[in-house]
């Protein structure tokens, strides 16, 4: 890293559940409009690691601090109008709802109406309703969804809502973008088309992303620097060429992946 101040410091963090560290004494730094990987073998920590960013779990060392922001005694909520926003291993999003309704609900943008001026169905209210509506129709336009805004979203293909959890994330006005496994389950060629769309939305909304990823090729197409956790530690950091030419990352992890792959 060079001596600028980083987007994302996070200073020695260590995570531990009972007696089991599941990250141990880890530091990281992320400059603004990186777009870094996170990689390792399952159970290595990086989910909870996302955990400690967003605020679902509290670090037990060390320290976090965002945008000149410190996270570590931070709720969700206020991390979330910090600028993080995640989109989660196990898709999270309302399948009872439809998919304009979940991309509206993270549009945290406070009413500047009264309930009685809703009730009365004033213009203010009605404009910006609308307003919103499409805003969010252009998240959806930008993921691919907009033919599906009527849908319930439950009733999606599993690409599909996948991709609504992005426009959700998205939605919310994120600076940081935490992705957990955008692309598990996905064949080579929907992993090539999210990939292509994840570099359009990186560049459109002026991001900076944070992948966690099994599929090795993905993560070295997108990412401009990797880091790699094991057993809760930091095993390398690099750019893709160091990372798949580093003997230590390929024993604990990648030669493994790419003969299964
Ligand atoms: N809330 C929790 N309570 C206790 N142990 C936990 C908790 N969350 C995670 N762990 C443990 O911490 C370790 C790291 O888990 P984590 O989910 O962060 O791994 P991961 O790198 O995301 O793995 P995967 O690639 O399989 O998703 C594991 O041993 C897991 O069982
Ligand atoms: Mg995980």
């Amino acid at each position: 890293m060079d001596g600028k101040t980083a987007l994302l410091d996070i200073d020695h963090m260590t995570i531990a559940f009972g007696g089991l560290k599941a990250v141990n004494d880890v530091s990281i730094q992320i400059n603004k409009s990186e777009f870094v990987g996170l990689i390792g073998p399952n159970g290595a920590g990086k989910t909870t690691f996302f955990n400690s960013i967003t605020g679902n779990v509290s670090p037990t060392g060390g320290g976090i601090v965002f945008d000149g922001h410190s996270l570590t005694k931070k709720r969700p909520d206020q991390i979330s109008r910090l600028g993080i926003s995640r989109t989660f291993q196990n898709i999270r999003i309302f399948p009872k709802m439809s998919v304009l309704d979940n991309v509206t609900i993270p549009m945290h943008s406070a009413p500047s109406y009264s309930m009685w001026a809703a009730m009365l169905g004033l213009s203010k209210v009605t404009r910006q309703q609308k307003e919103t509506e499409k805003r969010a129709l252009e998240f959806l336009s930008d993921l691919g969804l907009e033919a599906y805004k009527d849908r319930e979203a439950g009733t999606l293909a599993y690409g599909l809502q996948r991709r609504l959890e992005i426009a959700r994330a998205l939605a919310a006005s994120p600076k940081l973008l935490l992705l957990d496994e955008p692309a598990a389950g996905m064949n080579n060629d929907e992993c090539n088309e999210l990939a292509e769309l994840l570099r359009r939305i990186y560049k459109n909304y002026d991001l900076t992303v944070i992948l966690i990823e099994h599929h090795i090729e993905f993560v070295l197409k997108l990412c401009d620097r990797i880091y790699v956790l094991n057993l809760g530690q930091l095993l390398a950091e690099g750019t893709p060429e160091e990372i798949q030419s580093n003997p230590e990352v390929v024993r604990a992890y990648l030669g493994s992946r790419r003969t299964k792959q």
